[in-house]
């Protein structure tokens, strides 16, 4: 198995990798976060799409990405860029029907590979997401305290959020 850069072709399987995943990884009864909301965040598929090859267009010394193609669909992405003079792993996204089977880890990799002469990178993570926290502290990264924030998914419901951080 095997990672490969990104393209603009792989707009509408990335979007389709990252709406799925959310669906499973983010709805929470402690924070209200339901499915409907992470459907209507997903809802305007066209622009979400469009938004997605603009971003893969502007590929290259800063920013960048990976999927892992199985059976001709892409059932996983990665992407790095950099925020605030921090170099971020931006998304791993597998589809959960594709977890536990090492694409996760392949894919983390290209973005540690591309990142490979910073001191640190840093992610940011949903703080109730312990599947994704321990799959990141199993791969050298910890949870930086004093950086909780939150993310807006959509207008006026936030995703808790915690930063992680990985000395290179
Ligand atoms: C988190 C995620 C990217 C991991 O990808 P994956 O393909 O399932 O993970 P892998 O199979 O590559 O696992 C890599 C290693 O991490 C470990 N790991 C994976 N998930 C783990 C978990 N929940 N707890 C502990 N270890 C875990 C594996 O055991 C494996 O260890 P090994 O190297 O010793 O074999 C994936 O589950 C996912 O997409 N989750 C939903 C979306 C998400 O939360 N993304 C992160 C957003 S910030």
């Amino acid at each position: 198995m095997k990672a490969r850069l990104t393209t603009v072709n792989d707009a509408e399987g990335v979007f389709n990798v990252q709406k799925m995943t959310w669906i499973d990884s983010y709805p929470n009864k402690k924070y209200g976060v339901k499915r409907k909301d992470i459907v209507e965040r997903f809802a305007d598929e066209k622009k979400f799409i469009a938004n997605t090859r603009k971003k893969i267009e502007g590929y290259g010394k800063d920013i960048c990405g990976w999927v892992v193609e199985l059976d001709g669909k892409i059932v996983g992405f990665s992407a790095t860029h950099k925020n605030k003079g921090k170099d971020l792993v931006g998304a791993i996204y597998v589809l959960p029907e594709y977890q536990g089977r090492g694409i996760g880890k392949i894919l983390l990799q290209k973005v540690l590979d591309f990142l490979k002469k910073s001191k640190e990178v840093w992610l940011e993570v949903a703080s109730y997401n312990k599947n994704a926290i321990n799959f990141y502290e199993k791969s050298g990264f910890h949870i930086v305290p004093g950086t909780e924030g939150k993310h807006e998914i959509i207008k006026g419901k936030f995703i808790p959020t915690i930063e992680m951080k990985r000395d290179q």
